[in-house]
């Protein structure tokens, strides 16, 4: 998430409602990495989720220039899972940006260049500013009008700490930016220098049994002691991408709002690596490597692969994780057939976690969690018959199956969800076995 003076940009495209992975909220390892059978909204999958948790580790400290990690498994195993759950353990600091391999074949941009946006959108810098402000409790504001009613007013605005009190006098910017925020005396409030932004902190203490109705809004603090004037640190977090657009001239700031960045030049990206580089020398800046997730990954075909080779190896890279579900395919572009259809190059400088099958108390017991996340009450015979049904068809079917099974409860005015509806939702909805079945029953004869 984002912030541009003072506002808080939520990704709303983003933005899942009960999704399919919603149920994960971390890892679920304790302090010496070992997973334990069910945490966090994950289960089993032990050996995976604690290989996951070194990556985690190492992304933390900083230690993963040049690696990139692979997930393989059968569909439904849950890779995609184990990556939302590095996600949700790495935290809101480090940027988490994650692709479908597809996305990178679009007809705008070539797909060398959306691999290095999404590589450079993985990266963040932290930047150090200090800015200049004054910070106190108001104990006079003092507007003259002009008598004619027009010009510029001016005025007088006093101002205390603990320690000391000042008069300052405004122009009619400030005069406005004070009108406009309703500053009256008692208030605390913090001025940028820079920037002339007037920001409210909050009301004084001793100003509290002033009036006698407030709304909760009103929030009390204490009088600031020391100057009235400080310096204060504040640190930007931004990506390396979006330093890019704002420096590429063709496009600037406008085009992060439209989304529609179009290609970055070389030189661009070469001038703002090095002044970043200078920027970290000089301890201003501070990088914060991140993950970038490509999903499907068997749809990149030769070229992207080559260029992940080298691109994971710059000294800007952050950690590469890719998922994929194919055993033995051909590499796409080419008549090569390689393990998960990536060229074995790249293969030998991934490290591989493997996600395996789960046992039906497994089963059992992610189908529980779904229920719980999509609220939704369902009886231990109904489990346990979901349970069967998902080592018969598969387990993405039977998550499915619970939102199904919950519309004809409620029509039905039940309790919770008993076998009857799940039986109902089985006959409804056809699994991917029985579909196919039923295509070659009816057609190859
Ligand atoms: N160990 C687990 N704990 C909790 N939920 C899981 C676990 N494994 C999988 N799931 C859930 O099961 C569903 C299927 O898993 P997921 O989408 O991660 O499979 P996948 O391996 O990515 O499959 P595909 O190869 O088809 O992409 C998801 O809803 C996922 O959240
Ligand atoms: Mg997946």
């Amino acid at each position: 998430m984002a912030t541009i003076d003072g506002l808080v940009i939520k990704d709303a495209v983003k933005v899942e409602r009960i999704g399919v992975h919603s149920h994960i909220r971390g890892l679920g390892l304790n302090d010496r990495l070992e997973p334990a059978q069910t945490a966090d909204g994950m289960v089993g999958q032990l050996a995976a989720r604690q290989a996951a948790g070194f990556i985690v580790k190492m992304i933390q400290e900083g230690k993963i220039a040049g690696r990139a990690l692979l997930i393989t498994g059968e569909p439904g195993t849950g890779k995609t899972a184990i990556a939302m759950a590095i996600s949700k353990a790495l935290g809101s600091d480090t940027p988490f940006v994650s692709i479908t391999a597809s996305e990178v074949f679009s007809t705008e941009i070539n797909k060398t260049e959306s691999l290095t946006q999404a590589f450079r959108r993985a990266i963040g810098i932290q930047i150090k500013e200090e800015t200049e402000v004054l910070e106190g409790e108001v104990v006079a504001l003092e507007i003259d009008r002009p008598a004619s009613g027009v010009g510029p007013k001016v005025g007088r605005l006093t101002m205390r700490t603990t320690d000391m009190e000042t008069i300052y006098d405004l122009g009619s910017k400030m005069v406005d930016a004070c009108i406009r925020e309703h500053i009256v005396a008692g208030d605390v409030v913090q001025v940028d220098k820079a920037s002339g932004r007037v920001t409210r902190i909050g009301r004084a203490f001793t100003r509290s049994h002033d009036y006698d109705a407030m709304g909760p809004q009103v929030k009390f603090v204490q009088c600031p002691d020391g100057e009235i004037q400080k310096r204060r640190e504040t640190v930007h977090t931004v990506c390396l991408h979006d330093v890019d657009v704002i420096n590429s001239r063709t496009q600037g700031y406008v085009a992060l709002f439209s989304g529609d960045t179009g290609e970055i030049k070389a030189e661009v990206r070469d001038q703002i690596n090095k002044k970043v580089l200078e920027w970290r020398e000089e301890g201003k800046a501070r990088f914060v490597p991140g993950v970038l997730f490509i999903d499907e990954a068997h749809m990149l075909d030769i070229e992207c692969f080559s260029f992940l080779n080298r691109a994971i190896e710059g000294e800007l890279s952050p950690l590469l994780i890719m998922a994929t579900n194919r055993l033995i395919s051909k590499v796409r572009g080419t008549d090569i057939e390689s393990a998960h259809g990536m060229p074995s190059d790249l293969l030998d400088r991934m490290l591989i976690i493997q996600a395996e099958g789960y046992t039906s108390e497994e089963i059992s017991r992610i189908l529980r969690i779904r229920a719980d996340e999509e609220g939704v009450k369902i009886d231990s015979k109904a489990l346990e018959l979901l349970t069967k049904l998902a080592n018969s068809t598969s387990m993405r079917y039977c998550i499915q199956l619970i939102s199904v099974a919950e519309v004809l409860r409620q029509r039905s005015r039940k309790e919770s969800v008993t076998t009857e509806e799940i039986g109902k939702a089985y006959k409804m909805f056809y699994d991917s076995k029985r579909s196919e079945k039923f295509l070659t029953d009816s057609f190859i004869q």
